[in-house]
């Protein structure tokens, strides 16, 4: 039997990391999810179409295949507000639904497991996960995050106000869309990261994980 290990949390929590973390512990394959979303949303951008036109986007999904989620351009801030608003989409988050959890129950490689990281893991995509993990930090200490990777000593008080104000409307359109919404599952274990570093995140995860494992 696969393990699953299911990863949610708002942006810039620390959740990919710690999944990538896990994943090289525990040689499992790991999946950023929000790379999905990512890959449609440049698409749909790139062809000049509108992210909030159902069907445009359907489409996209629909094309999705393993090179467009190594393009770095996924990664760009505008890249992850357009993949907020197409994720909002039913029929979007519908067409990605089987290659999630197809992953989940047949990690590539052959591997004794999958982690998975993104907003509905465990609420949705595999509500059948061994183990849960809600990640989540302050709107600020997020921010701080994203603002020391983006500008390292050199921002100015404006950009990091820029970055917590995407990180409060990206939180904000998240949580509230009538799909799939960002939320924990009533069996998450819930971990703050807000005053912790990711080495003691990584430790708390593995103990956990380490004891349901155990007790499964
Ligand atoms: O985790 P991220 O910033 O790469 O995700 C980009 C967007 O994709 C995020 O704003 C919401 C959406 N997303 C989602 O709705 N469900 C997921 N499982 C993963 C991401």
């Amino acid at each position: 039997m696969t393990v699953i290990i299911a990863i949610d949390g708002p942006a810039a929590s620390g959740k990919g990391t710690l999944a990538r973390r896990l994943a090289r512990h525990f040689d499992y394959a790991c999946l950023d999810t929000g790379a999905l979303y990512r890959a449609v949303a440049l698409m749909v951008l790139r062809a000049g179409g509108d992210v909030k036109n159902e069907q445009e986007a359907l489409k996209a999904a629909r094309k999705l295949s393993q090179n467009d989620l190594n393009d770095p351009a996924i990664k760009n801030e505008s890249t992850g507000e357009a993949a907020s608003i197409i994720a909002a989409l039913p029929a979007v988050r519908d067409a990605l639904l089987d290659f999630q959890r197809d992953f989940a129950h047949k990690p590539p490689g052959n591997k004794a497991g999958a982690i998975l990281d993104g907003r509905d893991i465990g609420t949705v995509v595999c509500p059948d996960a061994d183990i849960k993990l809600f990640i989540t930090a302050t709107a600020e200490t997020r921010a701080k995050r994203r603002f020391l990777e983006q500008f390292g000593t050199t921002g100015s008080a404006g950009d990091f106000a820029n970055i917590l104000d995407q990180i409060t409307r990206r939180d904000q359109r998240d949580s509230s869309r009538d799909v799939a919404p960002l939320k924990a599952a009533a069996n998450a274990c819930l971990l703050d990261t807000t005053n912790s570093d990711i080495e003691a995140v990584f430790e708390t995860a593995l103990a956990l994980i380490s004891n349901n494992l155990r007790t499964s």
